[in-house]
């Protein structure tokens, strides 16, 4: 490890905030603090630049924190930043804190800014993969989404108990912003009948019909699972309950995704990407990306790390109709 002329750093978490920023933030000080940098926080991401709401950061000050959801940095979409004279700002106000790099922590709209703070100001950046989605190239899975699949199934089961001793249809719509990932990953471990994304064209006919015949033969109880980026809960249950006559009521997952405790998973992964981000950092690498990809550290440029595209969605919807 080469520390180079780099002597103080600071981290931001940016966008939603996703369980396991946390342990990023943990992993980023610490690991900043043990190759001696000062480390700073900045509260409420971009907006907390901007408003120069930056705080100094020991080791005690991330103590007990790698088990908690949220982030403790908090976190903001902050519209000011999005101007150049607001990404100006925030650089001066960077400088006046004799910060040499900065660690942005959040999804692709955390990044652009990330990217251009780099490429069109000058400023030492480098991102770390925060968001549920999972919709971001570079890396195998986001910070945050082991958890909210975990946290949606934990949900969708109890949702199951329900719909089977009244014998009801569910629409469960779950996260994701315009990636059908998370949708497709809970419907098949939840072992849903059908799952609607944003990547694939649905056949509602097919599903009206499938549950026509299925009733015929005593199957009542179906969960249908939404993607919010393909269409809404209320309307399919509607649509379900018009074409079937069948009862039908819907459940809109929303945000008790972002939340909670964060899991092995995501922890892990966050605190070794916190640790790859401080090193790039110190050896002069800027304008990445970090991520794991088959179980290694991977580094891309941060401007071709936004929305990704699934390759398996076609392969896990043909499984899930197989084994439903
Ligand atoms: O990007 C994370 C995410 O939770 C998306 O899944 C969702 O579309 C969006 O953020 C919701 O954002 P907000 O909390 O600002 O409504």
């Amino acid at each position: 490890m080469v520390s180079g002329p780099m002597k103080k750093i600071a981290v931001l978490t940016s966008g939603g905030d996703g369980p396991g920023m946390n342990a990023a933030i943990r992993s980023v000080v610490r690991c900043g603090l043990h190759y001696g940098v000062e480390v700073c926080g900045v509260m409420r991401g971009y907006q907390g630049l901007i408003d120069n709401d930056i705080i100094e950061m020991n080791h005690r000050s991330v103590s007990n924190i790698v088990n908690k959801g949220g982030t403790i940095l908090k976190t903001a979409r902050s519209k000011d930043f999005a101007t150049d004279e607001g990404k100006q700002r925030a650089v001066e106000v960077l400088r006046k804190h004799q910060i040499d790099g900065l660690v942005v922590i959040g999804g692709d709209g955390s990044y652009l800014g990330a990217s251009r703070l780099y490429h069109k100001f000058g400023f030492p950046t480098v991102g770390l993969p925060g968001t549920i989605d999972n919709d971001l190239h570079g890396t195998d899975q986001t910070i945050g989404c082991s958890t909210a699949i975990n946290t949606a199934l934990e949900s969708i089961d109890k949702i199951r108990d329900t719909a089977q001793s009244m014998e009801r249809i569910f629409v469960i719509e779950v996260m994701g912003n315009k990636s059908g990932y998370i949708a497709m990953e809970v419907a098949v471990a939840a072992g849903a009948e059908d799952v609607i994304i944003p990547e694939q064209i649905f056949d509602y006919e097919g599903m009206y019909s499938e549950i026509m015949s299925g009733n015929k033969k005593g199957k009542i109880t179906w969960i249908v699972i939404v993607a919010e980026g393909a269409a809404k809960a209320q309307t399919v249950a509607e649509t379900i309950t018009k074409a079937t006559g069948l009862e039908t009521r819907c459940v809109v997952l929303g945000h008790v995704q972002r939340g909670g405790t964060p899991s092995g998973q995501d922890r892990i992964l966050a605190t070794r990407l916190g640790a790859a981000a401080v090193d790039l950092l110190l050896n002069g690498i800027y304008g990445k990306a970090v991520g794991v990809v088959q179980d290694e550290i991977n580094v891309i440029d941060l401007a071709d790390a936004k929305k990704r595209q699934f390759t398996h969605l076609d392969d896990h919807y043909q499984l899930l109709k197989i084994l439903t």
